[in-house]
């Protein structure tokens, strides 16, 4: 068979697999078969750029180019619903569409999903278009974002319009939402505060890999275009979902209020079941010839409104505002409440974030305040009753100016809403966190000790810093808290072992604030011992990959306190691998430091995975496509034209395989 042809094959089956498992959820071959697949296709392309196509499968990999977003004016602005929050309102909206229409008429009901907006353009049946909301008028062409999100079709199938707008909602499922809180919570990122956020946060990516990795969904709702098949908005919606859309099957037309309410009424339950966050229904005329009828006010159609959930809430008294202190140092206001039911458990504490909005909720000790769930973890208190607030009310609770745990004066970061706790190498929770983290599995990976028995040998002084584990005696733990001979003789061992932990590692572990996993990595690979690491200038440490001013400051902070240096020089002592090693030294050289490499061909000694680990492990940077900044392209054989044109017109240097292996060795 011609090249072309299989790749158009493989090309329409990927597209129909991707629709059979993220739209009807119903595969038909395993996920490796999927895999295989894709791999497959990917290789043809590379190797043949001349059949390129920007709706193929492979396009929802995502690349790590990086750009900026181009906005693009709507060609239908993207207007807002009014909202209604009761059902005395839904009844007044219902009569005046009765009023004006006098005719009969049906009202499609629907979820309110609570994600992010996007505004779809196909033509020919091809995605060509994904535009964010914007301001209304014009938005962000964040179309390589979207493209990884496999419930949107590249390319659809069926009986569609020529050229058609639909618009929907991008979400972030519960799960994948928690998920990602967890693995950023264990990166000292700041959390998402609801899946919204974290929906739009991850389509304004610059790195659209990243976004590939954060399995979004989404839910379209709306048709927009000259030839639509049906006079019916619900009708046109199914006809949607077989072109291959991702279609609520929660929708129902209804005649009367009475449908209506119990539409409402059933989904402000049910929805808590749903995968991913709803705040509430939209009421839309079905009918797209009344729509027009009706028309527009400047802000939103007439032809529809959205009815709100009441987040739930509850009101209760506010005894008394404790702090916590975190291991970063930054001190968290919290509420002490009385126990109070909220969605199905018991509230007695709540989040108040930080001074400005205590400040902005003007709050007293004694308030009765309101503490809501709404898409948040955590409950918070969003107002307070001031009406019930007597002539007696208690002391207007005022921001601590001293740390709870060590009495240290906090201090404010500029631009941050935070007050932290500088005593970083002496306050109790800070040390107790700090030990936590060089423990953990990705770090030291010291078994048997959890954050209970940290702070147990903590309160009995047998360790005040990391470096006191290794100190620790199996007769002096033998005993404590029912521990027997056994599990404390495995716990000295369990730290012995961690001595053989590599470089990179012992630097995550040292806990300096920005330094996660992969910055420590560059850290292990740019610096031949932690002394080195301990002089390096500003400049030397941003002139690494992935270290900017932020994180150069940190480390120049961490190593300019003499505790922190007296630590390092113990934890030398006991032997922990504060310098690279000859296995690091033989797998990892700055040789391609620096330079961005194009992969392009298809390779007799190495894997194209290989190459790019090769590239990773040597300093340099694989990049996807062909610029002016490009170093130098690794070209196999086969490489394709219109690359190798390209390559040529902005002279840039072609290696052969051998040519890099050689500059590599
Ligand atoms: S229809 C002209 N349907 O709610 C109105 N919107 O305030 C077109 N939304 O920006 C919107 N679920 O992001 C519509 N089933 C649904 C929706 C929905 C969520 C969002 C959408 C819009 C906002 C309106």
């Amino acid at each position: 068979m011609d090249i072309k042809q299989k790749i158009e094959e493989l090309r329409a089956e990927l597209h129909r697999h991707n629709y059979n498992y993220y739209v009807l959820n119903a595969p038909e071959i395993s996920d490796k078969e999927f895999d295989d697949k894709m791999r497959e296709l990917q290789d043809l392309e590379e190797a043949h750029p001349e059949f390129k196509d920007d709706n193929s499968p492979t396009m929802r990999v995502g690349s790590d180019i990086n750009k900026n977003f181009t906005q693009i004016a709507h060609k239908y602005p993207m207007l807002s619903l009014a909202n209604t929050y009761s059902e005395a309102e839904v009844t007044d909206f219902y009569e005046r569409v009765r009023k004006a229409l006098n005719e009969e008429f049906e009202i499609c009901c629907e979820m309110k999903y609570d994600g992010t907006s996007i505004s779809l353009t196909y033509e020919d049946g091809k995605l060509i278009r994904a535009v964010t909301r914007g301001d209304g008028e014009k938005g962000d062409d964040v179309t390589d974002n979207v493209k990884t999100i496999r419930s949107i079709p590249l390319v659809l199938h069926g009986d569609y319009p020529p050229s058609f707008e639909i618009r929907g909602e991008i979400l972030m499922p519960w799960t994948v939402f928690e998920e990602l809180n967890k693995e950023r919570e264990a990166r000292e990122e700041p959390l998402f505060a609801n899946p919204r956020n974290a929906a739009s946060g991850t389509l304004k990516l610059q790195n659209s890999a990243v976004v590939a990795s954060r399995k979004l969904d989404s839910y379209l709702y709306y048709l927009l275009g000259e030839n639509l098949p049906h006079d019916g908005h619900y009708e046109n919606l199914q006809e949607a979902s077989k072109w291959g859309f991702k279609v609520s099957p929660i929708m129902r037309k209804c005649k009367t209020p009475q449908e209506i309410f119990d539409f409402i009424n059933y989904w402000d339950v049910e929805r808590k079941n749903l995968p991913v966050a709803t705040d509430g229904i939209v009421l839309k005329v079905n009918s797209l010839r009344q729509q027009k009828n009706l028309g527009f006010t400047a802000k939103s159609p007439r032809w529809a409104i959205a009815y709100k959930f009441q987040a739930e809430r509850a009101l209760t008294r506010l005894n008394k505002v404790s702090y916590q202190v975190g291991r970063t140092g930054a001190v968290t206001p919290v509420a002490n409440l009385d126990p109070v039911q909220l969605s199905g458990t018991v509230v007695k504490r709540a989040s108040l974030h930080n001074a400005d909005i205590i400040e902005g909720l003007d709050l007293h000790i004694g308030d009765m305040v309101y503490v809501e769930k709404g898409g948040e973890i955590i409950p918070k208190i969003t107002g307070v009753d001031k009406e019930a607030r007597g002539f007696m009310s208690g002391e207007k609770v005022k921001f601590i100016t001293h740390c709870p745990e060590c009495g240290s004066k906090l201090i404010r970061y500029e631009g941050e809403a935070a007050h932290y706790c500088p005593n970083e190498t002496a306050c109790p929770p800070q040390i107790k966190g700090k030990i936590e983290h060089f423990i953990s599995r990705r770090a030291m990976n010291i078994d048997g000790l959890g954050p209970e028995t940290v702070d147990l040998f903590y309160r009995l002084g047998l360790i005040h810093d990391t470096a006191d584990l290794y100190e620790l005696k199996a007769d002096q733990i033998n005993g404590l808290d029912r521990m027997g001979e056994k599990s404390a003789e495995n716990i000295v061992s369990s730290i012995q072992e961690s001595k053989n932990v590599p470089f990179e590692r012992v630097i995550f572990a040292l806990g300096i604030r920005f330094v996660g996993e992969t910055v420590a990595k560059k850290i292990a690979r740019a610096f031949e011992n932690i002394d080195e690491l301990k002089e390096a200038s500003f400049e030397r440490l941003t002139s690494i990959d992935e270290i900017g001013e932020k994180i150069a400051r940190s480390i120049l902070s961490y190593f300019s306190n003499e505790s922190n240096r007296r630590l390092i020089e113990r934890l030398k002592e006991s032997g922990l691998q504060l310098r690279r090693t000859e296995q690091d030294r033989s797998e990892y050289t700055d040789k391609l430091a620096g330079k961005s490499i194009v992969i392009s061909g298809v390779f007799t000694h190495h894997s194209r995975d290989e190459y790019k680990e090769l590239i990773e492990k040597n300093g340099g940077k694989n990049v996807g496509s062909i610029s002016s900044k490009t170093s130098f392209v690794l070209a196999g054989e086969n490489m394709g034209p219109a690359k190798l044109e390209k390559a040529r017109k902005l002279g840039i240097t072609i290696l052969s395989e051998d040519e890099f292996l050689k500059l590599i060795s």
